[in-house]
């Protein structure tokens, strides 16, 4: 029997919200009648997928079965996904979607664990990059969906216009990221 890595619950429950997170972020890509939306959900969704299905390899790779767990939320998460009632901005709000990453990144303790093998490694760093990413475009996609609806911004003509619309705000938001490290490391290095 393979010794069992510390490490495997965290693969396990990766797993399983990754795809979790493939289906309903799926099913909400199939309901808007945005392209731009669209483009964006589905792109995450994708990428939920692959997750899912790496770390289930990875596990088996391993040794190890993925053990299923089902999330006492995913019918509830499903009905919003799907819903033609909600609009998309409502959607992200109800499914906490669109947060940005000032609101807490869930990735950073992920490698306090050193016994981490290289391979499980280089897939997690991959992994942990794909979602900051994620949500990324998603903080964009709802920005611009707030300002839309709030007037801050006009509508945009068509989906290319949004599309470009998204783009400039995660753009705006990269930068404001690199500023501020940029800060954090000037006043580190006047101490
Ligand atoms: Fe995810």
């Amino acid at each position: 029997m393979t010794d069992k890595p510390t490490y495997l619950g965290l693969l396990n429950a990766i797993a399983n919200a990754e795809g979790d997170a493939e289906c309903y972020l799926g099913a909400w890509a199939a309901t808007t009648s945005r392209d731009d939306v669209r483009q964006v959900i589905a792109t995450v969704a994708l990428r939920e997928g692959e997750h899912a299905k790496a770390f289930a390899k990875r596990m088996c790779e391993l040794g190890f079965d993925l053990q299923p767990r089902s999330d006492p939320k995913l019918d509830e998460k499903m009905s919003i996904a799907t819903s033609t009632e909600l609009s998309d901005r409502e959607k992200f709000e109800r499914l906490q979607a669109g947060r940005g990453v000032e609101q807490g990144d869930i990735f950073s303790t992920m490698f306090n664990d050193v016994s981490i093998d290289i391979q499980t490694g280089a897939l997690l760093g991959r992994y942990i990059a794909e979602e900051r990413d994620s949500g990324r475009l998603l903080h964009g996609c709802y920005s611009a969906l707030c300002a839309e609806s709030d007037g801050a911004a006009p509508a945009a003509a068509n989906g290319a216009a949004n599309g470009s619309a998204v783009a400039a705000l995660s753009e705006r938001l990269d930068h404001i990221e690199t500023l501020l490290t940029q800060l954090v490391s000037a006043k580190g290095s006047k101490k």
